[in-house]
């Protein structure tokens, strides 16, 4: 079924936009990547910017704590620019989409060096730099320079798709709420970078994706999903793809004290991060083979590990050798002391892999 983009009226928007900004005023989130309205200064460009890049696809409270390191170890764009890749990678491991500390690393490289540190406010020029979309230039331009953009994330999708009752599916909606959330965004100077983030509060403390609070929601009385007693219902799910899984054999190689580790290929899933020996990751668990001196861990642990990856399902079953015995040559490897595993960054599937010995 498709719905006709609704009529939006110059007042409309006005009202709806009032109503988000007198409820953001009393309600914002207190997050460290925003100052404070008593503090009356503009937030930090460079830390909007690091804060977008950790949130891509990844939950407010998961960001918090590597934010504040990032900011602790590089305080401007340009420590971040010096610092060595691997420093970089390290540090954000468990965090996840590791393409994102690459190209996160690269844009610091850019805005050092060609912009002398200064972030651009202009959202074409915003997304030619590495690691910068629609999504993520709209929301540096909005959040940081305070200028009109439409800033569309999950949150504010779910809200206009219940706000309208849209009953397009996921995913071909999208384009549908970009639209109408442009006509509510465009051409507004009151207060942009408020905006902009009231609509993600909203969506993520009040129009939530399982039981919103639609009583203490400030447009629930023109809401159509809600005066239809179905917001819950919105945006409709796209048809569940089932998600193909992957097998392999991962390999910790020990004297009990030191543990190996390899580093990945740059390209590719986890590229240019360390984690343990692990086989190639194949469709068929059929076709795995590997070297009789692997043995498997005793059976009193877990002797294998499941990892959601976005668009597959690994299952990796942990073998362990010897380090002292070991015939097996691996690429870039470390050996790491396992007390030194913790502060040694590394992604959760390999941890995962470890634990199963702990
Ligand atoms: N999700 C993505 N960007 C956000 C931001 N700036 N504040 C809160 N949640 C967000």
């Amino acid at each position: 079924m498709s719905n006709i983009i609704p009529e939006i009226s110059p007042e409309k928007a006005q009202n709806f936009r009032k109503k988000m900004l007198n409820w953001y005023a009393k309600h914002r989130r207190v997050l460290p990547w925003r100052t404070l309205p008593e503090d009356d200064t503009a937030p930090d460009p460079y830390q909007v910017w690091l804060s977008e890049i950790m949130l891509q696809q990844t939950t407010v409270n998961a960001v918090i704590p590597y934010f504040v390191k990032f900011t602790e170890k590089w305080p401007s764009v340009h420590d971040l620019a010096y610092a060595e890749n691997e420093e970089v990678m390290e540090n954000w491991a468990g965090l996840g989409y590791y393409a994102r500390a690459r190209n996160l690393h690269k844009c610091a490289k850019v805005v050092s060096e060609d912009y002398n540190g200064v972030f651009p406010d202009d959202e074409p020029l915003l997304k030619t730099l590495p690691g910068i979309g629609d999504y993520t230039g709209a929301a540096i331009r909005s959040i940081a320079f305070n200028k009109p953009s439409t800033v569309v994330d999950g949150n504010v999708e779910r809200v206009f798709s219940r706000y309208f009752a849209l009953e397009k599916p996921l995913p071909d909606v999208k384009k549908d709420i970009k639209t109408i959330a442009a006509t509510f965004s465009k051409n507004y100077e009151d207060q942009p970078a408020n905006y902009a983030q009231a609509l993600m509060d909203l969506g993520a403390t009040i129009c939530t994706p399982k039981s919103p609070a639609c009583v203490l929601c400030p447009i629930s009385q023109d809401c159509i999903g809600y005066a239809q007693g179905q917001a819950e219902k919105y945006p409709i799910k796209a048809i569940k793809k089932k998600v193909p899984k992957r097998y392999g054999y991962a390999y910790i190689i020990t004297d009990g004290d030191y543990i190996i580790l390899e580093k990945r290929p740059e390209k590719g899933l986890l590229g240019g991060m360390y984690g343990v020996p692990t086989t190639e990751w194949e469709d068929n668990k059929n076709t795995l083979s590997h070297s009789s001196e692997f043995k498997r861990i005793p059976d009193t642990h877990n002797q294998k590990i499941e990892h959601v990856f976005t668009h597959f399902h690994l299952t990796l079953e942990v073998y362990i050798t010897d380090l002292t015995n070991c015939s097996q040559s691996f690429q870039g490897i470390k050996r790491i002391h396992k007390n030194d595993l913790k502060k040694f960054g590394l992604p959760t599937v390999f941890k995962k892999v470890i634990n199963t010995i702990n």
